[in-house]
């Protein structure tokens, strides 16, 4: 792998581009469904991991935890204090890293991660955090894009006009059971993983590709990277995904997606 204090700055970089809390607001229902599954309890303290604008700390929030978000990015935690203000909620976010938690072994009931933990480089570490800072007997949360999934599919895509950094895993290998039994699974005494739908909604594909080009992170990055025959070829590509997928019958874009939905229990002894 190449340098990974590079490779981090490289990442931070690349989702401090555009401002996430615009795709965020659009798929609000995976944090609630996520603190419905975990069953978050009133009271019980509750870690965020990678929470971006804190669509999963909050529902975590509205639910009585007392909660914390952490995120490498400042913008999006700035975000997340504005949401959390404008409901009256209290949700401590700070700046921090999924692969290096801040925190005591045993600090949480309830750790999660929605979208986020799946991008840090070391797989591995990042388990193993999430793990160390849960107490046994916690819950452990996890919405990811699985790789044959439209969201996978659209990273291929994308992957074949950018490539990955060298030596570096898919982060979609966290949307298999496979993987994620090989991270979680001797630290857990239970493991369940449901497949959820999520519908990617916009007036227009066009007005689909304009918006993500404008806001996501990881795709203003692909496309400074490319000259302009290069963006072309890769919009073109982005498009026609999302018009394969598309089954709204109309000038629309209504494009159902799948993502999966994970709680594993930390073992006692572990
Ligand atoms: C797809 S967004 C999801 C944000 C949020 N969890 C949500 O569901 O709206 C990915 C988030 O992970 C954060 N992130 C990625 N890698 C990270 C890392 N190594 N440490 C901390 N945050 C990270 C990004 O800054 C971004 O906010």
């Amino acid at each position: 792998m190449a340098d990974p204090e590079a490779l981090k700055r490289r990442q931070q970089q690349t989702w401090a581009a555009g401002d996430f809390s615009m795709i965020a607001t659009q798929q609000l229902l995976v944090g609630e469904l996520l603190c419905e599954a975990v069953d978050v309890h009133p009271g019980q303290r509750v870690l965020d991991v990678a929470t971006g604008s804190g669509n999963t700390a909050l529902a975590a929030a509205r639910r009585g935890g007392q909660v914390t978000g952490i995120d490498f990015v400042p913008a999006l935690l700035e975000r997340g204090r504005e949401r959390a203000a404008a409901e009256r909620l209290t949700i401590e976010f700070q700046v921090g890293e999924a692969e290096a938690l801040g925190f005591p072994d045993a600090s949480f009931d309830v750790v999660l991660s929605t979208f986020g933990a799946m991008f840090a480089p070391d797989q591995e570490r990042t388990a193993r955090e999430m793990l160390r800072v849960c107490r046994p007997g916690g819950k452990i949360g996890l919405a990811t894009w699985p790789p044959d999934s439209l969201i996978g599919e659209m990273f291929r895509t994308v992957a074949r006009f950018v490539p990955p950094p060298a030596g570096a895993r898919p982060p979609v290998l966290w949307g298999t059971e496979d993987r994620l039994r090989e991270l979680f699974g001797g630290a857990a005494a239970s493991l369940r993983a449901v497949r959820r739908p999520i519908v990617f909604r916009h007036r227009s594909v066009e007005s689909w590709l304009e918006f993500n080009r404008r806001f996501f992170g990881p795709t203003i990055k692909a496309f400074e990277t490319l000259d302009p025959a290069g963006q072309e070829a890769l919009s073109r590509a982005m498009a026609d995904l999302m018009r394969r997928g598309n089954r709204s019958g109309d000038a629309t874009l209504v494009a159902p997606s799948e993502y999966l939905e994970v709680v594993a229990v930390r073992a006692r002894g572990a």
